[in-house]
């Protein structure tokens, strides 16, 4: 290129498209996620009451045709009736048809990574090292699933029947991936879908949207609701024309929305309490740095966490591990995203309730080998902790916290650190450190989760490669696993003839 021709800059967060009405600003101290907080765009406020009140009485006015603050279960219904209305052609189109729209889906969404970026930190906290895969991750989604829709109108001689209406509630933690991918599976499968986003991560959710909008996906197939919990959101789970829904959050969201309908199909990623042993046969090196990544990416906010690092024998009496440990924890730089220094961001909300108490109170046995600290009076940000003597049967053994603490368990041999990483109600990922093959074999054959990871860490499943989604109370319902060959199977209802004899 000559001078005159300028090198195109990447998008990144810097690089905003200033035509888009869903594109915010972040801009320090903007990282309060309560629903009021910044939520104009050039004067108008986007969700709340005025919105309500534009759509009020229509619930498809005009220009809001798919995007909608819903209040009621009346407009949830007429909501519901529409959507499945319009999805007939959707439904009616090949696999390989929908496939083609999906497939320039990913390259709206690779367009807007730099938007996405901006959304993942404002409202969710998320740093760049963080957020940047995480845009990664919703694309391959996106061609994976189109890719199976490809194949998928009939497998083994039955015919796949999109379904009527596929309703997706997705989380704040992985605010892109998580929508896009259950949203797109859906599509894929043939189904209209309505995605109500997590109330912390409205503007991930409508960035997404629009993408998927702008690569062809009708407005009228594909619709975007705001509510929060109460009658309408409840409704929009229980409403009997809704054929499927696909849930990622907490175990006890989905038991709550499995006793609104107990007939619905429910497809729902729910929580984990995971675990990392490290035998005396690990490189310590590698442990140390895995561990450090698995506990405190995202604050700790994944389900995939480590929450527990299991120690056996000598290694939990190691002062090189130990020193290690606690040199790479306290060194991890803790900041807003608006900070490119930020290893380590906010979580979602002031920590509160058992979360403040991991924080800030051990249990008998139990000593801090790095204290967390409060660092500002936010209540969202904190720097790392990590305690030693977690207690078999204590409840920081058994309980979920989602946030950045770490517990080490000390197990006298392999067999007592399976057993404590399986007391566990949960099973969603777990791994294990050790060069020994023997070790290694029988860990990988008794231990009770659905993603194993051997020496590296067990956060950030690759979509294909990795079909993500767990055991016990991390799966309730049909318990296909995202990103894996059988997920849209399990959104469609199948339907064989038989051959005549
Ligand atoms: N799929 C994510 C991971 O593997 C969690 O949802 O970390």
């Amino acid at each position: 290129l000559g001078s005159d021709h300028p090198i195109p800059v990447p998008n990144r967060v810097a690089d905003r498209r200033t035509d888009d009405p869903e594109s915010v600003r972040c801009r320090p101290g903007h990282f309060a996620n309560t629903p009021d907080t910044d939520l104009s765009v050039d004067g108008n406020r986007l969700w709340g009451n005025e919105i309500t009140a534009r759509v009020a009485g229509s619930v498809l006015g005009e220009e809001l045709v798919a995007r909608h603050t819903v209040d009621s279960p009346d407009q949830v219904d007429r909501l519901i009736e529409e959507t499945t209305a319009a999805g007939a052609p959707w439904r009616e189109m090949s696999g390989a048809r929908r496939a083609l729209v999906l497939r320039s889906a990913a390259v709206e969404l690779e367009r807007r990574r730099g938007d996405l970026l901006e959304v993942m930190a404002a409202e969710c906290g998320k740093t760049l090292d963080q957020a940047d895969p995480e845009v990664s991750e919703a694309i391959d989604f996106v061609n994976y699933y189109a890719l199976l829709a490809e194949g998928l109108d009939v497998v083994d001689g039955a015919i796949a029947e999109p379904v009527r209406l596929t309703v997706v509630t997705p989380p704040w933690n992985f605010p892109v991936a998580i929508p896009t991918g259950s949203t797109v599976a859906a599509l894929a499968a043939g189904s209209p879908v309505i995605i109500k986003p997590a109330p912390q991560a409205r503007r991930c959710g409508s960035v997404m949207v629009q993408a998927l909008w702008d690569a062809g996906v009708p407005r009228e197939v594909l619709r975007l609701v705001h509510t929060d919990e109460g009658a309408a959101g409840a409704r929009l789970v229980s409403h009997p024309g809704v054929d499927r829904l696909i849930l990622t959050g907490a175990f006890a969201t989905a038991e709550t929305f499995r006793s609104m309908r107990p007939d619905l199909p429910l497809l729902a990623e729910t929580s984990g309490k995971n675990a990392i042993v490290v035998t005396p046969h690990a490189d310590l090196d590698l442990a140390v740095k895995d561990l450090v990544a698995s506990a405190f990416g995202h604050a700790g906010q994944k389900c995939s966490a480590a929450s527990l690092g299991i120690l056996v024998g000598s290694v939990a009496n190691s002062r090189r591990f130990r020193d290690q440990l606690v040199d790479a924890v306290s060194s991890l730089t803790v900041g807003y995203p608006d900070d490119p220094t930020a290893q380590m961001g906010p979580v979602i909300e002031p920590a509160s309730g058992k979360l403040l108490s991991a924080l800030t109170t051990l249990e008998p046995g139990e000593q801090w080998l790095v204290e967390p600290r409060r660092l500002d009076d936010s209540g969202r940000l904190w720097s790392p902790g990590v305690k030693t003597g977690v207690a078999r049967g204590s409840q920081f053994h058994l309980t979920e916290y989602f946030g950045p603490v770490l517990g080490l368990m000390a197990a006298s041999d392999l067999d007592e650190a399976i057993a404590m990483q399986n007391d566990v109600d949960y099973g969603l990922t777990a791994g294990v450190h050790s060069l020994d093959r023997d070790e290694l074999s029988t860990w990988v054959n008794r231990v009770e989760a659905g993603n194993l990871y051997i020496n590296r860490g067990i956060t950030g499943a690759v979509v294909r490669r990795q079909p993500f989604g767990g055991w016990k109370r991390s799966a309730v319902g049909a318990g296909t696993k995202a990103g894996g060959p059988n997920y849209l199977v399990g959104l469609t209802n199948w339907r064989r003839i038989p051959a005549a004899e």
